[in-house]
């Protein structure tokens, strides 16, 4: 609780800053027990819901860093498949092939015992009030505020789907051997633009990936132009060289690996991007560099950047009012 209200304070200090800008204040009340932004409020429904989630994430992550990364993601491909809806925590049913096997989701994908965790509890506190899609995108801020980045609030009232698409999650999440234009597209596709994309890859601020996400930079086979750092290639070729390289892994930032800052920017300027995703925002042309110039030198614009783009990226294709529903178990619609 004594990191909660720390939290807090810091958002407390977020929005003061917005005040003070004079920005156009989209933040009606504070996060700490008087939310009301968005699509909906739990102020008067549940004001426990937010403490719970955080000391949840909290503890999950003292007991392993990496589940940070892993509960940011699960927002990720939450939001990309017919938008976020909670559909990547659904298991298969008779009626539908669900997304947790699809090809970028599969053996690797992490953290849903921490959803199972957090919906068990809010269901004893306050049955069927807090959306899975909801708690997905509150644990994916407390994410990154526990591994050093900013705080934003986030908007509430979204509704659980129905149903769940493994054809949307393939062809929708995008490949770390993508071009840019491949990635601009997938980004655009969802409602997103190339600033988006740039500072939304920097969620590899933190965690890991395995060998054959990033082989093509391995092999030379990398479709984005010659890597320049070699050094950084050979130590991940003898990474990936050993019996078990489907398994092992790399930090997506080999610098800061556990801190969610601006060092990913920074490594991609120095050729140690680890995914050919990551290195082309540098090499596959002006528009992307540019901005991840911008980023290396300045954190502090590439945090109120990243804060913009998931306030954007959670709120694609949110179920309301009557759609949908608020499933009682994250794995099964109700
Ligand atoms: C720009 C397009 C993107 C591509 C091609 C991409 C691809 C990948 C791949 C291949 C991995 C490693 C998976 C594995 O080895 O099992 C990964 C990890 C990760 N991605 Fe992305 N990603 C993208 C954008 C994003 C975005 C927008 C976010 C969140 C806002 C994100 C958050 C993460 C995190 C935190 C990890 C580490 C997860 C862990 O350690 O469990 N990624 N990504």
């Amino acid at each position: 609780m004594a990191t909660y209200l720390g939290f807090c304070v810091l958002v407390t200090m977020l929005k003061l800053a917005i005040a003070f800008a004079n920005t156009p204040d989209t933040f009606n009340e504070s996060a700490c027990g008087e939310i009301s932004v968005g699509f909906g409020t739990y102020q008067d429904i549940c004001p426990e819901a937010e403490p719970i989630i955080f000391s949840w994430v909290e503890k999950a992550v003292a007991e392993d860093p990496r589940m940070a990364a892993s509960l940011l993601r699960l927002h990720f491909h939450d939001c990309f498949v017919n938008g976020c809806d909670a559909s990547v925590l659904l298991d298969d049913t008779q009626n539908f092939v669900g997304e947790k096997t699809a090809a970028p989701n599969l053996n690797s994908l992490r953290g849903f015992e921490v959803i199972d965790a957090i919906k068990s509890e809010l269901e004893s506190v306050c049955p069927q009030t807090i959306s899975c899609a909801d708690i997905l995108a509150t644990v994916a801020r407390d994410s990154v505020v526990l591994s050093g980045g900013p705080a934003w609030e986030v908007q509430k009232g979204r509704r659980d789907s129905l149903s769940a698409s493994k054809a949307a999650a393939n062809n929708n999440i995008p490949s770390p051997n993508s071009t840019v234009a491949t990635l601009v597209a997938k980004f655009e596709n969802v409602g997103l633009a190339l600033n988006d994309m740039v500072a939304l890859s920097g969620a590899h601020s933190i965690g890991k990936a395995r060998c054959p996400t990033f082989s093509a930079r391995l092999q030379g086979t990398n479709q984005n132009g010659p890597d320049n750092n070699l050094d950084f290639v050979a130590s991940l070729q003898q990474l990936c060289s050993g019996s078990d390289s489907n398994s092992a892994l790399a930090h997506l930032d080999l610098v800061t690996p556990a801190t969610f800052d601006n060092q990913y920017y920074i490594n991609l300027l120095s050729g140690q991007g680890l995914l050919p995703s990551d290195q082309v925002l540098v090499g596959g042309g002006e528009q992307t560099r540019e901005i991840v110039e911008t980023y290396a030198e300045d954190p502090f614009v590439f945090f109120e950047d990243f804060k913009i783009s998931m306030l954007k990226m959670g709120s694609l294709g949110v179920l309301t009012r009557s759609n949908g529903e608020i499933r009682k178990n994250c794995r099964t619609t109700n």
